[in-house]
């Protein structure tokens, strides 16, 4: 079967830094796939490689059995891919609804030199677009900020927007910067139930990077691990958690991993416990 995504041997260097190393995995089309890893590992580098931002200093990127190694981000977006920032990233003088309309820029085909026939083909596609965009509202339930200026919203609320705007461009696979960072409980539960609905009922394919490890073992079908640039685990969630490399890579040597429990102060050593 055609990979939806299949990252070969990229490598990322900035002079002297090696952000990633001979990196290779793919993504099954449909796939709910997380990029997990310790901060600096190299995930967001690997985003902006797929998505266009930076291009590889060695490697591939295939799109659909197609290489995209090459292809700029304003090529990218076309054949269906999406993203959202780490950094939010939204017009914050502008309104939801226009933050929401400008995602689907690249889908505008008529332009000012198309002449007479302008105006009827403009507004038909206007509505088109429109009721694309309520949609996307609804799904997300925006309905009560569409008007509001972005910059005016809550955090949580802004990164719902920023959701928005990259499924207004209606990808097939939708990169996912931390879409939950600095979100309390409850914005996590939503956003991730988001996610999974936009990955069944939309059909979209989606590569996530995601530190809160309970939502990555929740709703993941795959995770790779990254640490240092490299990876340095690939499979299902739980049995990804489970190998003693990835905790080595988050929590130190692996030995104080082992022994951790036995340091806790609910546990003390048993010549503390009689004296
Ligand atoms: N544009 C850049 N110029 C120079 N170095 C960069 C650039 N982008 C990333 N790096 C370096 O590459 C390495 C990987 O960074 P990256 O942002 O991909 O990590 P990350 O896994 O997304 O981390 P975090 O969890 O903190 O977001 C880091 O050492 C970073 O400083
Ligand atoms: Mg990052």
């Amino acid at each position: 079967m055609e990979h939806a995504l299949e990252v070969r041997n990229v490598s990322l260097r900035f002079g002297g830094v090696r952000a990633l190393s001979e990196v290779s995995f793919a993504v099954n089309d449909g796939e709910l796939f997380s990029i997990i890893g310790p901060n600096g590992a190299g995930k967001t580098s690997i985003v902006n490689c797929i998505s266009g931002r930076y291009r590889p200093t060695e490697g591939q990127l295939f799109y659909r059995g197609r290489d995209i190694t090459g292809l700029k981000p304003n090529a990218r977006a076309p054949l269906g891919i999406g993203r959202t920032f780490q950094n939010l990233a939204l017009f914050h003088h502008m309104s939801v609804l226009d933050n929401i309309m400008v995602g689907r820029h690249h889908l505008l085909k008529n332009n000012f030199l198309t002449g007479a026939l302008y105006w009827l083909g403009a507004r038909r596609e206007e509505l088109q677009h429109r009721r694309k965009v309520e949609e996307i509202i609804d799904f997300l339930d925006l309905q009560s900020v569409r008007k509001a200026t972005a910059g005016t919203l809550s955090y949580g609320l802004r990164k719902r927007v920023e959701l928005a705007r990259a499924m207004a461009l209606e990808p097939k696979l939708i990169l996912l910067d931390e879409p939950m960072a600095g979100m309390n409980f409850e914005e996590k539960e939503d956003m991730a139930r988001y996610i999974v609905d936009l990955n069944e009922e939309f059909g979209m394919t989606v590569v996530m990077i995601e530190h809160d490890m309970g939502v990555v073992m929740d709703i993941s079908n795959r995770v790779v691990v990254l640490d240092f640039g490299r990876k340095i685990a690939e499979g299902e969630p739980a049995a990804v958690l489970a190998d003693p490399h990835v905790k080595r890579a988050y929590l130190g040597e692996e030995d104080e991993v082992l022994t951790y429990p036995d340091d806790l102060p609910s546990n003390p050593p048993a010549a503390e416990r009689v004296a």
